[in-house]
């Protein structure tokens, strides 16, 4: 019998399930919302308990009218830098601190310039984020000692779904990179980073490569949601290392834009290697291998907040209808910072803006401008690969955002890079899927698995006088920050 893998995208606004065949093929996707809390300005959380619900119930769903004993593997693509914590009894002691919560900016400088950049980055290859978890678990100890004091498991929100499915605590490479407490470069724990952080050894999960097996499905669970016995989970990785397997951001040198509630620009490398700024992140790829990243806070989450809360529409298509003959010569800008920003900026008192607004501008005027505003943000980071030494002449586009024709042009003419479109939108879930397949035997590695199973279906080169206009435009926005800093 060919078997079949699940790849669960544990995302910000819902989780994604998506059920693969052996041979890539998609069977089926389904998708179920949880809510966020933003408890003050600049926080966000949600429910470690909402989240396994949810996957329970979309489990059931996708494998409704199916046999669920062809499932041989279950893996993950989960948000993340997220606090999980658990008491001696496994039982969730606060809602989990998640990857775009700004709280922690004491904790951080403390951090970055007390500890220092040098040691944090000769320790883990990173500096500190405000939404990376070390700094989170430094705001415990010091806001909540009666929660700290509770803690006898950390993990990352794809894990605490792993761990109800097998009762393994397990974290992956690519997800641990994002707590500040791994030693990237090595694949371990910084010992150092723990002393710093006051974290018990035994608090830490088991560390995996994204694609080794952890644990069955326990029966239990396996009987509630239809899968037949035997089916393994595997690691799994962090979203965005997750979203590069399934766009086949494998190896050296590949890049991958991810335009999902974050924005983000993945570069693959085979080797070993760090931003001597750490503008960029240098993370552990789910492929066994290196990347460097930089991540922006809120991208297509722009659109969503401009189209839901402000104007009250869900027809996006109608919003940037007429734009397609106007790009490059907007005179409105739009400053993408709803949540601060992380890459390349580093701030989480930052906050949006328009900017360049006359008598004549319009509403499709403004929603181009956040749509551009998302793709310069992710130009700055492109920016810092650069300044790297880092060439390249393509990159693969996943995520919401990108099932906009008119973002993929912006993307590909603002970063003046051929972008190749592939099959599936569905980058984590479906790099999750795979991740599985190869944890089950069904590849002999990851770079297997993408050769065999991604396909490229569109690819839109940039115009040359477009990209030259929108050079223009990205010289302008480039002075934005610098200029309004002080004032945030
Ligand atoms: C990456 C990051 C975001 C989240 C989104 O560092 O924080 O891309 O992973 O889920």
């Amino acid at each position: 019998m060919s078997m079949d893998y699940i790849g669960i995208d544990l995302g910000t606004s819902a989780v994604k399930l998506l059920l693969m065949a052996g041979d890539g093929t998609i069977r089926n996707v389904v998708s179920r919302e949880y809510p966020i809390f933003f408890p003050h300005s600049g926080w966000s959380e949600q429910r470690p308990e909402d989240w396994w619900n949810a996957v329970k119930d979309g489990l059931k769903a996708l494998l409704a009218g199916y046999d669920g004993k062809r499932v041989a593997g279950i893996s993950f693509g989960g948000q993340m830098h997220g606090l999980v914590i658990l008491d001696g009894q496994d039982q969730v002691i606060r809602p989990a601190i998640l990857w775009n919560d700004g709280r922690t900016a004491e904790q951080t400088d403390w951090l970055n310039n007390t500890v220092g950049r040098e040691t944090l980055s000769a320790c883990t290859a990173n500096i500190a984020f405000t939404g990376f978890t070390a700094p989170k678990l430094l705001w415990v100890r010091e806001r909540e000692p009666e929660n700290f004091a509770r803690i006898a498991k950390i993990m990352l929100p794809k894990d605490y779904i792993a761990y109800q499915l097998t009762g393994v605590h397990s974290m992956d490479y690519s997800d641990a990179s994002g707590t500040l407490l791994l030693d990237v470069e090595h694949k371990c724990w910084s010992e150092k980073m723990l002393r710093l952080c006051d974290v018990e050894t035994n608090w830490l999960p088991t560390l995996f490569d994204s694609y080794q097996v952890t644990g069955a499905v326990k029966a239990s669970v396996a009987a509630e949601l239809g899968l037949g016995p035997g089916c393994v989970v595997a690691a799994g990785a962090g979203d965005n290392a997750a979203a590069a397997v399934g766009t086949g951001t494998v190896g050296e040198g590949r890049c991958n834009v991810s335009l999902g509630t974050s924005g983000t620009i993945f570069i693959s490398s085979r080797s070993f290697r760090v931003d001597r700024r750490n503008a960029l992140h240098a993370f552990v790829h789910a492929d066994g291998r290196y990347y460097l990243m930089g991540c922006m806070l809120s991208a297509a989450s722009c659109n969503q907040w401009w189209m839901d809360s402000i104007i009250g529409t869900r027809d996006y298509a109608a919003q940037q209808a007429g734009m397609e003959a106007r790009l490059g010569e907007n005179t409105t800008f739009f400053l993408p910072y709803l949540m601060g920003e992380r890459s390349p900026h580093n701030d989480p008192r930052a906050r949006a803006m328009f900017i360049g607004m006359s008598m004549d501008t319009t509403r499709r005027d403004m929603t181009q401008a956040i749509m551009e505003g998302v793709s310069f943000g992710i130009r700055d980071s492109f920016e810092v690969a650069k300044s790297l030494g880092i060439r390249l002449t393509g990159t693969r586009i996943c995520g919401g955002g990108a099932r906009s024709a008119l973002w993929r042009k912006m993307i590909a003419n603002i970063l003046n890079l051929r972008v190749e479109r592939v099959a599936s939108e569905e980058g984590p879930g479906l790099g999750a899927a795979m991740l599985a397949a190869v944890a089950c035997g069904e590849y002999a590695s990851v770079d297997e698995a993408a050769d065999a199973i991604v396909r490229v279906t569109e690819t839109i080169e940039p115009d040359p006088a477009l990209a030259a206009k929108y050079q223009q435009q990205y010289l302008r926005f480039q002075k934005l920050y610098p200029a309004i800093k002080d004032w945030f």
